[in-house]
């Protein structure tokens, strides 16, 4: 991918997060709804990947046929809201390595504190897709892929569902080999780093936590 932000504008995906980002939407129909718009998303996440050809027979013929190229791919999550992204892009990629990295965010600095990171071997050869729902400050997905970037990735791609411009560009500053896909871009963080509108706490909505 050339850019460091896409913005998937497609109707599906913009009705989905409106439903989404309602305040009486269900936690059944919350995380259903993320699973739907995961999809689309790593679609387009995919959509560059290099293609091969593979020879194969139909019932009618042989002929050399599209394949992705490779196809080592790694998917990581970012704890805990990332586990709904995971799911949906997992539907899709099914072969793909996962990993986690547990960072928790201290609610008076803001800042990432990590208390779980476990990775795959071999991410040097992989894609690998971090997932987080929320690019909030963007201080806890700049350290996962300083993690990830640790383990040896080199071929990384950041998947949101909301974005505030204020992680966009800290991501940018940090990791501008990184590029980003989201559903949208927010109007700004509140003092509790909370994007606005938004749709408040994915990790609460998607649990059904307090
Ligand atoms: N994390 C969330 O779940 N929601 C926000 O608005 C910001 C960070």
């Amino acid at each position: 991918m050339t850019e460091h932000l896409t913005v998937v504008d497609h109707p599906l995906v913009q009705h989905k997060l409106t439903l989404m980002r309602e305040k009486d939407t269900s936690t059944n129909s919350f995380r259903r709804l993320l699973r739907e718009i995961s999809h689309l998303l790593a679609y387009e996440i995919t959509r560059e990947l290099p293609m091969t050809t593979k020879h194969i027979e139909t019932p009618l013929e042989p002929m050399d046929a599209p394949a992705i190229e490779g196809k080592k791919m790694a998917l990581v999550s970012i704890l805990r809201a990332g586990n709904g992204l995971l799911d949906g892009v997992l539907d899709l990629i099914p072969a793909a390595r996962v990993g986690f990295v547990g960072l928790y965010r201290d609610e008076e600095t803001l800042q990432p504190v990590q208390y779980y990171c476990k990775l795959p071997s071999g991410l040097e050869d992989r894609l690998v897709i971090a997932v987080d729902p929320m690019l909030a400050t963007g201080n806890s997905s700049a350290a996962a892929i300083d993690l990830i970037k640790q383990a040896g990735a080199t071929n990384i791609r950041f998947l949101c569902l909301l974005a505030a411009p204020e992680g966009v560009q800290r991501m940018k500053e940090a990791h501008p080999d990184v590029p980003i896909v989201t559903a949208a871009v927010d109007n700004y963080l509140d003092d509790r780093g909370y994007i606005v509108p938004g749709l408040g706490d994915a990790g609460d909505r998607m649990f059904g936590t307090k």
